[in-house]
């Protein structure tokens, strides 16, 4: 079935200095990024973040301004035949051919590498064997978007360059994903994805690259990228009281309480990164009682990714 040979003497995919301007939006402002065989690499950020010309330059099919890419110890000036048998991709929208079937654009597909995986098994792979006669015009956004993953299989990659891979899927489709995604780690395969979805990054990915306006803010495990923020856990709350509308609390009396790391107020919720739920929590409710102050909103989470890039950058993920 699959079988990748991964080099591992040298790195799967070296980026140095790589920048893209397009008119007057840099998109990719100065990208070093190395990442090691048998890694699955995340590329996290908002939109316009500069993931998928970041990825698509690694592919061959954006020309950098200026920088070095080498992938698998090739590069597309001088080895770009060879690159296209070594590598799998799935693009962030994929425009196949309507009119043929599933089966057909396979095979197409396979016809392209001179070694793979045959029709059959990428069909199956993606979970496609009751639509292998269906017209790709007829699928659903979905199962589209696990012909790509198809696709991308076909030719039995070493590297596998996936842009939202998951985006648009079904939560049974998601984690089906993730299943196919630790088979393909665990058979030595090298991945780099890019994903909205902090959940997903966190579960699949070794280290993940935070982006933002074309560069790299934070790079690093997941883990440890969350131990980054300071806390454990995130406490966020709105309060309000009768003499004084707004609510307004003096951080200094937040941030003073043993175990809180940080306070931020965005949009009147205030954030708490902070150790020890169990003390800090009975604190901060006798602060804002001490202060007459009710709250109107309370919670509590893990700390996460999103997190991660609210401490680095003050906002959210999600309002961009
Ligand atoms: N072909 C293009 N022509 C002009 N501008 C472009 C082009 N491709 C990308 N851009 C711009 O470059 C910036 C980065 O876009 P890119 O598609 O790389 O972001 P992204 O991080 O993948 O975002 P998303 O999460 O929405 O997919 C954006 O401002 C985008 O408008
Ligand atoms: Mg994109």
């Amino acid at each position: 079935m699959l079988n990748a040979k991964p080099q591992a003497d040298r790195p799967s995919l070296l980026l140095r200095g790589v920048r893209k301007t397009f008119a007057d939006v840099v998109a990719v402002n100065g990208i070093d990024l190395e990442v090691t065989p048998g890694e699955c690499f995340g590329l996290l950020g908002p939109n316009g973040a500069g993931k998928t010309t970041t990825i698509e330059i690694c592919e061959g099919l954006t020309a950098p301004d200026s920088g070095d890419v080498e992938l698998l110890g090739l590069n597309w000036r001088t080895n770009a035949d060879e690159l296209r048998q070594r590598i799998g991709l799935q693009l962030q929208e994929t425009q196949f051919s309507e009119k043929m079937t599933v089966e057909e654009t396979l095979r197409l597909f396979r016809s392209f590498f001179h070694r793979g995986i045959t029709v059959e098994d990428s069909i199956k792979t993606a979970q496609l064997e009751e639509k292998r006669s269906a017209r790709v015009g007829t699928l659903s956004g979905g199962q589209k978007q696990r012909l790509a993953m198809a696709c991308a299989l076909v030719g039995d990659p070493e590297l596998l360059f996936l842009d939202e891979p998951t985006t648009g899927l079904d939560p049974q489709a998601r984690r089906n994903l993730w299943d196919l995604l630790d088979r393909l780690k665990q058979e030595g395969r090298t991945i780099i994805l890019t994903t909205h979805y902090m959940d997903e990054a966190e579960r699949l990915c070794d280290r993940v690259a935070i982006m933002d306006h074309g560069r790299i803010i934070a790079l690093d495990t997941p883990p440890r990228l969350i131990a980054s923020v300071g806390g454990e856990h995130i406490v966020e709350f709105a309060a309000t009281s009768r003499d004084n509308r707004d609510g307004a609390v003096d951080p200094a009396l937040l941030t003073a309480i043993d175990g809180v790391e940080s306070h931020r107020l965005t949009a009147g919720i205030h954030q708490l990164s902070v150790r020890e739920l169990h003390t800090a929590v009975p604190k901060i409710f006798s602060v804002l009682a001490s202060q007459g102050l009710h709250l109107d909103e309370f919670r509590t989470h893990s700390a996460t990714l999103e997190d991660v890039f609210v401490s680095l950058t003050g906002r959210n993920l999600r309002d961009e």
